[in-house]
């Protein structure tokens, strides 16, 4: 597995395998690798001729007063995890490198990006997001980007910038790999203090039990809304920071299911934010 720290470096190597005609899969991730990057890096390998894996924890993308400095960071594991499930090479830029003094340019996707993380975490969220995203594309090339549907807004929102930029790759969203309780992996699962770990499990289960309501027959969001909330704050260890029920193509908040809702929510525990989501109609999927 090579490693590649410098942009002009992976832009050569982008280039010859170009000229190679490789395919070329693409995960970018802020390091903290756990079996929801790897589902992601085993496909690309699966799916590519080479696969390119970024870590770099993007300082663009945490708001003031959030986890940037606690974010966890295990460069030694990582590159250990990537190389064993065949990534070819492992890209890891410098913030200076990657965010040059004179620079004026972000890239900022409006709609999308107006609700949940949007809104909780605040615009710059995913202005951040999509400037190293759109930064990271450039540089890599890939043929196909590999993103997880737990990050459901993100994937959205970077599958709509591609389209508008005219970027040559195609987005592919992958299932949520969860923990054997359920829980939805996260590199912030490390950061959840250990006596708090079982109760982090209260927004998953509020989304399941929104499911089952709407498997009874309950279409109403407000009374779907108030049900999960109930749920999820019966345990004075969570904070709840946002649960919508929205459109999974507007992201818009529905009054009524009578299609495919995404249930998206976010939580804190132990100071630690937490995010998880359901794509769930009158018809199903009862399962995930
Ligand atoms: O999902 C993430 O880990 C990050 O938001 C990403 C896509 C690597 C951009 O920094």
């Amino acid at each position: 597995m090579e490693i590649i720290e410098d942009i002009a470096k992976m832009q050569a190597k982008a280039e010859e395998l170009i000229i190679e005609k490789a395919t070329r899969g693409f995960v970018p991730t802020m390091g903290a690798l756990h079996e929801g990057h790897l589902s992601l890096a085993r496909r690309s390998v699966e799916e590519n001729g080479v696969t390119i894996m970024s870590v770099f924890v993007n300082p663009a993308q945490f708001m003031p007063g959030e986890d940037y400095d606690s974010y966890p960071r295990t460069w030694d594991e990582d590159l250990h995890l990537a190389e064993e499930v065949g990534v070819d090479i492992v890209f890891h830029p410098t913030a200076g490198q990657m965010y040059p003094p004179r620079r004026q340019t972000t890239v900022q996707v409006h709609e999308l990006t107006k609700n949940l993380c949007g809104m909780s975490r605040g615009l710059g969220h995913f202005i951040g997001v999509t400037t190293v995203v759109a930064k990271l594309l450039n540089i890599v090339r890939p043929t196909t980007a590999y993103f997880g549907q737990k990050d459901a807004q993100q994937a959205l929102v970077i599958q709509r910038m591609v389209i508008d930029l005219n970027f040559p790759v195609k987005i592919s969203v992958c299932p949520i790999v969860r923990e054997d309780d359920g829980l939805a992996l996260s590199s912030r699962n490390r950061n959840i203090p250990a006596d708090l770990r079982p109760r982090a499990l209260a927004l998953r289960e509020g989304l399941s039990l929104g499911r089952e309501m709407i498997r009874n027959r309950v279409y109403d969001a407000q009374s779907l809304f108030n049900a999960m909330c109930v749920h999820i704050l019966r345990d004075d260890a969570i904070e709840l920071d946002y649960l919508h029920i929205v459109s999974p193509e507007t992201l818009d908040d529905v009054d009524k299911v009578d299609d495919i809702v995404l249930i998206a929510g976010a939580i804190k525990i132990g100071g630690v934010r937490l995010i998880d989501n359901i794509l769930v109609g009158p018809g199903g999927p009862w399962e995930d």
